[in-house]
């Protein structure tokens, strides 16, 4: 058996939880891969709506084994609160939810680091989701992280010794904080985690396969916030890209199977950096109305713009995407004109390939495409894709190389439209 693995194209908040959601019935399993809790995965059915971070988005279809494997960092605290209300609304996780014991911890000081961090850079800062990523991450690489098998082993010391060497670095920074609070939900997080099951993810990610079981690898975040391929340094800490699902959770390259890339109709970015098509305007402002686009961790606006077809093609390039999934469709549905940013213009010369750096001096080429003008929200089959709609996915599919397979047009699990192109 192969593993399938499902991530964002763009800067994030593409949709990933709703879909993942909705492929779970497929699948026996679903692994998280990357990320943390700056993660916010959206879910809404039966009129409920759940916002996700650390927990995969498989844990509400029946009795699918969930795994949070080892390339995710976990803050113990936010871990709680978020288990904690979902047995709270009806949602048992402790026996189908398996944590890696390779994942790393995200410490109350690395929470203090990022916010010093942060502030240290002033103007240039990322506009991080303050959770302590980056610094948990850099302790992971650096050889100095705490895992969440240490709980079990020595815990007390490998704490403290990450703790001295936190405070160390705040003071040289200057940086006033107060650990009290933070360190105590922290620990009260420690002795709650002790209760799930901490596995060798790795081996068994590698049984089921091996079991003929099916496994879906969920990414967080999304390609252009990856640590390698993003727009670095506005980026996340992690590998976001398909070959993040091999090392965060020890599958082998050749057991990836089907990619699925997915994308908003439009394109949006939170948080600090460059954003070439991002629009100032009131068609900017109508985009993060009608698509509610505030952050589900931060609560911030997040940055709204048509679509980037450069950057889309170059994030499926690094992902080998084999199924496009397009999100939020429904969010251009009273739009005359639909743009597509097909090349960049830079230093007066059209590239159609994505640069080195987009910093400055890009800018955007359109093509132009009539709108729909129709509500999509209660559409129930591809059959009645305005023709309009369907002009844009063939533009889409053309540019991209590779076919739509999903469409959604609503928040709903039930707002989604497979696509029976022939395979
Ligand atoms: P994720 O981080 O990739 O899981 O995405 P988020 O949950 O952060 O953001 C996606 C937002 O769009 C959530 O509020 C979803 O409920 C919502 N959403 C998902 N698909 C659609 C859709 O097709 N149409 C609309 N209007 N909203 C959607
Ligand atoms: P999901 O999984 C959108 C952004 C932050 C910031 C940068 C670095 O919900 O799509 P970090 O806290 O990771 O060090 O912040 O990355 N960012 C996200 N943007 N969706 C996310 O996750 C994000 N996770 C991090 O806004 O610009
Ligand atoms: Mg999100």
């Amino acid at each position: 058996m192969k593993v399938d693995v499902l991530l964002g194209l763009q800067w994030g908040d593409e949709g990933k939880g709703k879909v993942v959601d909705v492929l779970t019935p497929k699948y026996d399993v679903v692994a998280r891969f990357q990320g943390g809790p700056n993660a916010g995965h959206t879910l809404e059915f039966e009129g409920q709506k759940y916002v996700l971070r650390s927990i995969p988005s498989g844990i509400f279809q029946g009795d699918k084994v969930n795994i949070i494997g080892n390339g995710v960092v976990l803050d113990p605290a936010l871990f709680k609160a978020e288990a904690e209300a979902l047995e709270a609304s009806g949602h048992p996780l402790k026996e189908r939810l398996h944590i890696s014991k390779k994942a790393h911890l995200i410490l109350p000081t690395h929470r203090i680091l990022d916010a010093a961090y942060e502030a240290a850079k002033g103007d240039a800062k990322v506009g991080t989701t303050g959770k302590g990523i980056g610094p948990t991450y850099t302790d992971k690489v650096s050889r100095n992280g705490v895992r969440v098998g240490d709980i079990l082993h020595n815990f007390e010391q490998k704490y403290g010794a990450a703790k001295a060497r936190h405070e160390q670095i705040l003071k040289s920074l200057n940086y006033e904080y107060d650990l009290t609070e933070l360190e105590k939900a922290w620990m009260e997080g420690i002795e709650y985690l002790k209760q799930f099951h901490f596995v060798d993810s790795e081996h068994e990610v590698n049984n089921y396969l091996k079991d003929s079981k099916s496994v879906l690898c969920e990414g967080a975040q999304g390609t252009m916030l990856d640590i390698d391929f993003g727009s670095y340094p506005f980026v996340t800490s992690s590998n976001t890209v398909c070959a993040g699902a091999c090392t965060g959770l020890g599958v082998a390259p050749n057991r990836i199977g089907e990619v699925f890339g997915i994308f908003k109709a439009y394109c949006t970015r939170v948080g600090a950096g460059p954003f070439p098509t991002e629009l100032f305007d009131e068609t900017g402002d109508k985009m993060c109305t009608l698509g509610h686009e505030f952050g589900s961790v931060t609560g911030r606006k997040r940055r709204c713009g048509w679509i980037d077809l450069v950057a889309l093609k170059y994030s499926v390039m690094i992902n080998g995407v084999t199924k496009l999934i397009m999100m939020k469709s429904d969010v251009l549905d009273t739009f005359d004109t639909i743009k597509a940013c097909v090349a960049y213009k830079v230093d007066g010369e059209e590239i159609d390939y994505f640069p080195y750096d987009i910093t400055e001096g890009v800018e955007p080429v359109y093509a132009e495409l009539p709108g729909w003008k129709t509500d999509m929200t209660k559409m129930q089959s591809e059959d009645e894709f305005p023709e309009e709609f369907n002009a844009y996915l063939t533009f889409l599919e053309e540019q991209l190389g590779v076919e739509i397979k999903i469409v959604s047009v609503g928040p709903d699990r039930a707002q989604t439209i497979e696509r029976y192109t022939e395979e």
